[in-house]
C-alpha cells in the first residue's frame, strides 16, 4: 500500500458488506447534515446518500431545512409553488408533518420541502417556548415510518441548525478538502458540545466526510492527513472525489446514483451508505 492509498484507500463495491434486507421499518435514526461553511457538499451528500440507502431498501425521509430549498430542487420538487412546507409546521400550534411530506420519484425516499418562507423561522421562533425543540416536536409523529431521517441544514450555526442538532441522534459533517477547513469545524464542534450539554445529551458526531477530494494533489493529501489526525476514526473511510458530474446531477434534478450509476461518484456514495450501515448509524 502506498502512502496515497493509506490516505485515500480505493473506493470499491466490496469495501463494506451489502446491507441485509429489512423486514420492518423504523423508528428512524435522525442525522443532521451540517457545516456552517457554504458549498461543502451538504445537499449533494444528503441526496446521494439518501438515494443509495433507499436503493438498499431503507425508508428515508429528507428534511430540507435550508430556505434556499436546494434539496427540494435537487429532487425535482418545485417548492416555491407550495403552500405548505416545513416552515408552516415549525410555527403551527398543532403541526401535522404527514400533510407536508411529498414522495419523490425514487422508491423509499420522501421529502419535507422548504422554500424561502423558512428564512422567517428564526425570527418567528425567537419568542416561542422551547424554540430549540420545534423541529424535534414536528418530527416525532413520523419517525416510526422511516429508518433514517436526514436534515439538510443551511450554512449557519443559528437557531435552525440548533433545532436540527436538538432533533438529531447524530451529526454528519461534510468537509471540503481545503486549507482552513478544520478551523471552521472547531466552531461547529463547540456548537455540538453546547447542544449536547444543554438540550440533547444523546447527540453524537457520526462522522466527518471528506468531499471534493483530488487524490493526486499534495493539497488534498495534506488536508486529509490533518483531518484524519484531528478526528481519528470519526473520519469516514469513504471520501468523495471532486467531479463535474455533481453539478450536472444538480441540473438534472436527480441523484448521481440514478443519473450515472457506474460513475465513481455513485460508487463512492453507495460505499458511504454501506459504511454508515456497518457503523450502526442506519438500520
Ligand atoms: N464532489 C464534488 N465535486 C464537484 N462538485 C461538487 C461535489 N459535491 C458537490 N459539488 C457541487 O458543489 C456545489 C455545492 O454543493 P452542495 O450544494 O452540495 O453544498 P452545500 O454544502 O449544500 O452548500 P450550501 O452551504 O450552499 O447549502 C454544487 O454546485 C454541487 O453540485
Ligand atoms: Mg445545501
Amino acid at each position: 500500500m502506498t502512502d496515497q492509498d493509506a490516505l485515500f484507500p480505493p473506493i470499491a463495491d466490496d469495501e463494506f458488506p451489502v446491507p441485509a434486507p429489512l423486514d420492518s421499518h423504523g423508528p428512524a435514526r435522525i442525522v443532521a447534515m451540517s457545516n456552517q461553511k457554504g458549498g461543502v457538499g451538504k445537499t449533494t451528500t444528503t441526496i446521494n446518500l439518501a438515494a443509495a440507502l433507499a436503493a438498499y431498501g431503507r425508508r428515508i425521509l429528507i428534511v430540507d431545512f435550508d430556505p434556499q430549498g436546494a434539496a427540494s430542487a435537487g429532487l425535482g420538487i418545485n417548492a416555491r409553488a407550495l403552500e405548505r412546507t416545513i416552515y408552516n409546521e415549525l410555527i403551527a400550534a398543532k403541526p401535522n408533518l404527514h400533510e407536508v411530506i411529498v414522495p419523490t420519484s425514487i422508491e423509499n425516499l420522501d421529502l419535507v420541502p422548504a422554500n424561502i418562507d423558512l428564512s422567517a423561522a428564526e425570527i418567528v421562533l425567537i419568542n416561542e417556548v422551547a424554540r430549540e425543540q420545534a423541529l424535534s416536536r414536528v418530527l416525532r409523529p413520523v419517525v416510526d415510518d422511516y429508518d433514517l431521517v436526514i436534515i439538510d441544514c443551511q450554512p449557519s450555526l443559528g437557531l435552525l441548525t440548533v433545532n436540527a442538532l436538538t432533533a438529531a441522534h447524530g451529526v454528519l459533517i461534510p468537509l471540503e478538502a481545503e486549507y482552513f477547513a478544520m478551523r471552521g469545524v472547531a466552531l461547529l464542534t463547540e456548537q455540538i458540545e453546547r447542544v449536547q450539554e444543554r438540550l440533547n445529551p444523546r447527540l453524537q458526531t457520526d462522522g466527518v466526510l471528506l468531499t471534493m477530494v483530488d487524490t493526486r494533489t499534495l493539497h488534498s493529501r495534506e488536508v486529509a492527513n490533518s483531518v484524519r489526525q484531528g478526528f481519528g476514526d470519526t473520519v469516514y473511510t469513504t471520501y468523495i472525489s471532486r467531479t463535474v458530474k455533481f453539478p450536472d446531477a444538480t441540473i438534472a434534478a436527480a441523484p448521481i446514483t440514478l443519473y450515472a450509476p457506474s460513475h465513481p461518484g455513485s460508487v463512492a456514495y453507495r460505499q458511504l451508505a454501506r459504511e454508515i450501515v456497518a457503523r450502526g448509524q442506519c438500520a
